[in-house]
């Protein structure tokens, strides 16, 4: 299986990046195909609602009128098996990088391959994860009826 994980964190080193380590080493072993795209490093703007890549007709369907880094994450999320959303928690949700690359996906309706999901969380405090996980929900299983693999939070125990 090919798995798109989208890191939302801006830290290479910090919580966020460690549960992504341990997650990639595990699917890894066991045999599946492993892509991280560190979005915080990418220039990815939010969606413009200019409704370019839902025009019927038009030649461009499902491209993006942006041509920053979301270009290279379109293939990428075409080619997936399985997206997992990696984030830390900001003001109980995602970090604005990753909401706006989340945002973009619009562009695209579904990904054409992709039927299952996975949730990485890490925050301050334990119990702060309803805004992201009501996201990922409602936008990703409901709305794009994929299934769920797994949902990892994980808060730091010293604060
Ligand atoms: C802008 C900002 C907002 C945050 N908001 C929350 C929050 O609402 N709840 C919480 O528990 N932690 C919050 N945190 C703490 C981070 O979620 C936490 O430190 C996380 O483990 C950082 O992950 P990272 O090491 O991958 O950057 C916030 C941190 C920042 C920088």
């Amino acid at each position: 299986m090919k798995i798109l994980v989208l890191n939302g964190s801006p830290r290479p080193k910090g919580n966020t990046a460690g549960l992504v380590a341990g997650f990639v080493r595990g699917a890894e072993e066991s045999g599946h195909t492993v892509t991280v795209a560190q979005v915080c490093r990418m220039h990815i703007s939010g969606c413009l609602a200019c409704e370019y890549c839902h025009q019927p007709g038009s030649g461009h369907e499902r491209q993006c009128a942006q041509k920053d880094d979301m270009q290279q994450l379109y293939p990428a999320l075409d080619e997936a098996d399985m997206l997992v959303l990696a984030s830390p928690i900001y003001y109980h949700g995602f970090s604005g990088q990753l909401q706006c690359a989340l945002n973009r996906i619009y562009a695209l309706d579904r990904p054409r391959r992709l039927r299952q999901a996975a949730l990485i969380l890490s925050s301050g405090d334990a119990d702060v994860y309803e805004g992201a996980e009501y996201e990922y929900r409602r936008s990703f299983l409901e709305y794009l009826a994929w299934k769920i693999r797994a949902s990892i939070p994980f808060a730091k125990p010293e604060m």
